[in-house]
């Protein structure tokens, strides 16, 4: 039995270290982007040609600093276009939320640039996806927490356009932050839904009054110009009442990312719905792994 075990292990260690030699070990660029309590590092890494991605796939990186290099974290990507020197490159972007281990060594040693960015060399593992690829749903519900809004940004543009190909859905995303700081980092994937279709709704959970005319209240005027079509609520959601709401309709698919406690909240009303409404089609996806 041990043999075989060891024989299975060799051969995926080898797969995946012929994945990390194929992909190069590419420079890539990090900046800070977020601000107060979701401070959040940008990693824009170069795309190889040959390199599929996939809606909400995820890709495990090595950050090849000498604190750091034999840690592999799993991050969630998106593929953008950039200007490059000729043609618009496509880049590989991860949204890392800065915590206690290597995402915050990162972030030190950026606060020493003046342009809070730097270069550093990466090994890129990937990419994953998550089971959630096909979607047999009517209209699908997404819901974000913090920094798990990319991978379900992306899963609902690329079914929005698959939807402008002739389906007819409703899609909409809700996104749970906690301050207005907290969305402007993402302003401008969110602000790619607008011709989609999507319906945004952003609840920002510690946001305080501020008096009128301050600079603070300017600065969330100016964020909401930009996102004319996104509704702010400033409180925490009502899960319930979001679910009840799209369970009206014959075939709903809820999907959710954020904290634990949230989605535990999301996939216990989804499943009490099932109960409640034996003859309609309710599925659940989570996109919270856990790893060791
Ligand atoms: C599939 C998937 C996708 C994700 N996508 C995103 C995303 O898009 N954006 C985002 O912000 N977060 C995402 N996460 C969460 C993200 O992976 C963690 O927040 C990140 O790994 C934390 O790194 P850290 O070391 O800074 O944090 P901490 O959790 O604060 O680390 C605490 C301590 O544990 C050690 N440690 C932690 N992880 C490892 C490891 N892998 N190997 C060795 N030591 C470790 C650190 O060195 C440190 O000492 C995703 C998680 C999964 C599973
Ligand atoms: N694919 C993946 O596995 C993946 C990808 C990305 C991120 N993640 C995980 O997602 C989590 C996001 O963490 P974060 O630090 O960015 O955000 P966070 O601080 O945990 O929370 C973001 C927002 O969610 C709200 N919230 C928390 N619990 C809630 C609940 N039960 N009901 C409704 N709203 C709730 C918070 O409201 P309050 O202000 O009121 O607390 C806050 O506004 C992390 O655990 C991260 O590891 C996983």
């Amino acid at each position: 039995m041990v043999l075989p075990s060891v024989a299975f292990w060799v051969f995926d260690r080898t797969i995946r270290f012929t994945k990390l030699i194929r992909f190069g070990f590419p420079l890539a660029t990090i900046k800070v982007v977020g601000e107060k309590e979701d401070i959040t590092l940008k990693v824009t890494i170069p795309k190889p040609k040959n390199w599929n991605h996939f809606a909400g796939s995820f890709i495990w990186i090595q950050f090849l600093a000498p604190s750091s290099w034999w840690q592999s974290h799993p991050f969630t990507c998106i593929v953008e276009r950039q200007d490059g020197d000729g043609d618009r490159e496509e880049v590989i972007v991860l949204y890392c939320k800065v915590k206690e281990g290597v995402t915050e060594d990162l972030y030190k040693r950026l606060l020493t640039t003046p342009a809070k960015e730097g270069k550093i060399r990466v090994a890129v593992e990937g990419p994953y996806v998550d089971a959630c690829q096909n979607f047999y749903n009517h209209n699908v519900t997404f819901i974000a927490g913090g920094s798990g809004i990319p991978g379900l940004y992306s899963e609902a543009k690329s079914l929005a356009q698959t939807k402008q190909r002739g389906l007819s859905r409703i899609i909409r995303l809700f996104w749970i932050v906690k301050n207005y700081e907290s969305v402007g980092w993402f302003k401008n994937e969110l602000a790619s839904l607008e011709d989609l279709g999507v319906q945004v709704t952003i609840f920002v959970t510690r946001y305080k009054k501020v008096p009128c005319g301050t600079k603070e209240i300017n600065a969330i005027d100016r964020l909401k110009a930009t996102l004319p079509f996104v509704l702010f609520i400033e409180r925490r959601p009502d899960l319930e009442e979001i679910i009840n709401e799209d369970v009206k309709s014959p075939s709903v698919g809820f999907v959710a990312c954020g904290h634990p406690r949230m989605v535990d909240e999301v996939r216990a009303l989804v499943v009490q719905s099932l109960d409640l409404h034996p003859g309609q089609r309710l599925d659940f996806y989570e996109l919270l792994q856990v790893w060791s």
